[in-house]
């Protein structure tokens, strides 16, 4: 495993964090958690070598926080650290924030939290975390031990990510990023940003939520012309850390074998270890990808459970499936159970919670009709 500084902080992170935000299939619509599973795979990353976790208040209908506390018994706490977060929409004064912290030293079965991040902020959200007092009461907790770092995890354009970054003296920030999202969200502008302050930068969504695990026949035709042979995630988390200002990044995992695989390619992927024609390789794959995608989902379920009990994500991986991988949707195994279940976009009422829940800010209720129409089925 290559240990990466942390920025001003100086501590030395495992370059891949797990995230535990999918155990159990969660990416493909299935949100019950199969503990001693999950269990095994978080002490199997850290016997590897990881030593930095990532996981929230609200992941995997709350249950996070609680497998990861009993994954950390018998002496793994002591050899990580542990990033969670406050998500906005359970705070409204001081009162709830210290319950919410207290509720979620509980479940991690600890007594401190090392990185404590406002979640999925933008600037709407920044502002709200300011009107509740949310920034005095992270120092107050950091003087209090209960807390070590105080951070961010954004979702927005990168003009709000620069306003929040240089709005306090935040430990850390964790943005969405990949060879996809150059321009998008905080992009490569914001990392630049926040490493020429020495905010130390951590990673989420480095496959894109798994779409970038499995490379369409565009993309693989690609890969299989160029001298250098690598899987698709080899290629995409070496081009994450190729870039210096990347202290960690997080993948979540679902099987034994994605641990050791993502152990192995973080043990060697490092800082300049991509050469030019490298670097020019994934930008035609960046072209490839592009010119199939149908939308830019990533499975991170922040818009479920629909109030009408439409799988969107599950729909618009079907959608993004048949156009990527050229299959028939017919014979799609997911879109005929979201037909089977009734989960369809024919239930969609327009009330826009999914939109406003959305990091990243997709028109869902048109696309819905879209993807609806264009896979066959109206
Ligand atoms: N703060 C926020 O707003 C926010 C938002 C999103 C995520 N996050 C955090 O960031 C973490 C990472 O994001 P992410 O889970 O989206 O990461 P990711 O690395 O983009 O996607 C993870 C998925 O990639 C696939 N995968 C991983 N390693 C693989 C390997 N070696 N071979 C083949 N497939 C592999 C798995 O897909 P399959 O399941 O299909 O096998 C896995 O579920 C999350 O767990 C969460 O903790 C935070």
């Amino acid at each position: 495993m290559n240990y990466r500084t942390m920025g001003k902080l100086g501590i030395r992170a495992s370059a891949f964090g797990l995230g535990c935000m999918r155990f159990n299939g969660a990416a493909s619509g299935d949100s019950v958690i199969d503990e001693e599973k999950a269990v095994s795979l978080i002490r199997r990353a850290i016997d590897g070598g990881v030593n930095y976790l990532d996981t929230a208040y609200v992941y995997l209908d709350k249950t996070s926080e609680t497998v990861v506390g009993k994954a950390l018994r018998d002496g793994y706490r002591e050899k990580v650290t542990i990033a969670t977060k406050m998500p906005m929409e359970y705070v409204h004064n001081r009162e709830e924030m210290e319950a919410l912290l207290e509720s979620e030293l509980k479940k991690l079965q600890t007594d401190h939290i090392d990185f404590y991040l406002m979640h999925g902020i933008n600037r709407e959200k920044w502002e709200y975390f300011k009107s509740i007092g949310a920034p005095e009461f992270f120092e107050d907790m950091k003087k209090a031990g209960k807390i070590r770092y105080k951070c961010f995890s954004f979702h927005g354009p990168y003009e709000e990510f620069a306003y929040i970054l240089n709005d306090w003296d935040w430990d850390m920030v964790q943005i969405q990023f990949n060879f996809m999202d150059v321009n998008n969200q905080a992009g490569l502008k914001g990392l630049k940003l926040a490493g020429e302050k020495g905010i130390p930068v951590v990673i989420m969504e480095g496959l894109l939520g798994g779409r970038l695990a499995k490379a369409p026949s565009n993309v693989q035709a690609l890969y299989d012309a160029f001298p250098e042979k690598r899987s698709p995630v080899e290629w995409a988390f070496r081009w994450l850390c190729n870039h210096p200002e990347v202290s960690v990044v997080l993948s979540g995992c679902n099987e034994a074998e994605q641990i050791d695989d993502n152990l192995r390619i973080f043990s060697t992927a490092a800082p300049g270890i991509m050469s030019p024609e490298e670097l020019a390789l994934m930008d035609s794959v960046r072209e490839a990808y592009l010119s199939r995608t149908k939308i830019g989902c990533t499975g991170c379920r922040y818009c479920m459970p629909c109030p009408n009990g439409v799988d969107i994500p599950g729909l618009f991986s079907a959608w993004n499936n048949v156009s990527l991988y050229e299959t028939n949707p017919a014979t799609d195994w997911n879109l005929r159970g979201i037909r089977e279940n009734g989960r369809g976009a024919d239930r969609c009422v327009g009330c826009g919670a999914c939109e406003a829940a959305c990091p990243q800010h997709l028109p869902i209720i048109e696309s819905l009709q879209r993807a609806w129409k264009e896979l066959g089925i109206n």
